[in-house]
């Protein structure tokens, strides 16, 4: 796959899943990457197999929830590559747990990670995106940021905010005329670390909602949802939703409406069996 030489490309969360795809991908089709995570390990992982194919590849250790080391790194990825034409805001962590008997501080934790941790992204990186002349920001929603469904209130509420945040700077790129494309991105269910990574609410057993990811779920590859979504950079899409699962839920909500949430809860209900 070709259409990414000589640009620079950041992606957070490349230690795993879709970011270690993304960055490898990119790789391939010749952009120069920056690659950060919490997980050194993993990140090393990816800067092992980048280095593998010769792509010019900056690693660090970036937690997006600090914003100050952030907007450091922005500058000193800019410094090492003299520009930078794409950010990836990928990284992210899910959170199951009721409304009723969710902690303040898990679902504040989901709201830094998935949404402030875009927001972080896009502000530090967006000064050097514009004056790139070729810019793309790239933000990672999901299906989750189509419909609610129970027991994903917190990880609802991030995803949900942000396709907002993205689909405004869309149009404020258009009006002020910026050389800036931005794609929302809306994956199904992938087959990556997500559910393993995750917390739940007290009472829950984290193994078993992970493995009932990973069996009923979670059906695209990493590898494939990767291209999906840079054939959709390519294309500077507005949306971009990765897997048929996705696809087929977005028309299954536009058909119903609000009615949707009569369909999802029973169905989610269900799948997760009777509660702890
Ligand atoms: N896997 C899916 O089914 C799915 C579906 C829809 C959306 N998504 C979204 O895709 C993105 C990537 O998820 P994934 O499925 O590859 O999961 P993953 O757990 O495999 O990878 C996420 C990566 O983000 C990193 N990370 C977590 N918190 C971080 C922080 N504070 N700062 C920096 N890095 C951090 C993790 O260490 C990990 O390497 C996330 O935003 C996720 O919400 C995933």
């Amino acid at each position: 796959m070709q259409g990414f030489a000589g640009k620079v490309a950041v992606v957070t969360g490349a230690g795993s899943g879709i970011g270690q795809a993304l960055a490898i991908e990119l790789g391939r089709s010749g952009a120069k990457v920056a690659i950060s995570d919490v997980d050194l390990e993993g990140l090393g992982h990816t800067e092992e197999q980048l280095k593998t194919i010769n792509a010019p590849v900056k690693a660090d250790r970036l937690d997006v929830t600090e914003r100050e080391a952030f907007l450091a790194y922005a500058d000193a990825v800019n410094e090492h590559f003299g520009k930078v034409n794409q950010i990836y805001n990928n990284a992210g962590i899910a959170f199951t747990g009721d409304i009723e008997v969710s902690a303040f501080k898990d679902i504040e934790r989901v709201m830094d990670v998935d949404f402030w941790g875009v927001v972080n992204g896009t502000k530090a990186f967006l000064p050097h995106v514009i004056a790139s002349g070729d810019g793309h920001i790239i933000n990672i929603s999901s299906v989750f940021g189509l419909f609610s469904v129970p027991g994903q209130a917190a990880y609802n509420s991030a995803k949900f905010a942000v396709r907002g945040f993205s689909e405004a700077l869309r149009q404020e790129m258009i009006l002020a005329r910026r050389p800036v494309a931005v794609t929302t991105v809306h994956p199904g269910g992938i087959k990556t670390a997500i559910a393993r990574n995750a917390t739940a609410a007290e009472g829950l057993d984290r193994d078993q909602l992970a493995k009932l990811f990973d069996k009923r779920l979670a059906k695209t590859s990493p590898e494939r949802a990767a291209q999906v979504i840079l054939d959709a950079v390519r294309k500077k899409r507005a949306r971009v939703l990765v897997g048929t699962d996705a696809k087929i839920l977005d028309v299954m909500v536009r058909l119903a409406g609000p009615y949707y949430q009569q369909l999802f809860g029973p169905v989610i209900g269900r799948i997760m069996g009777p509660k702890a």
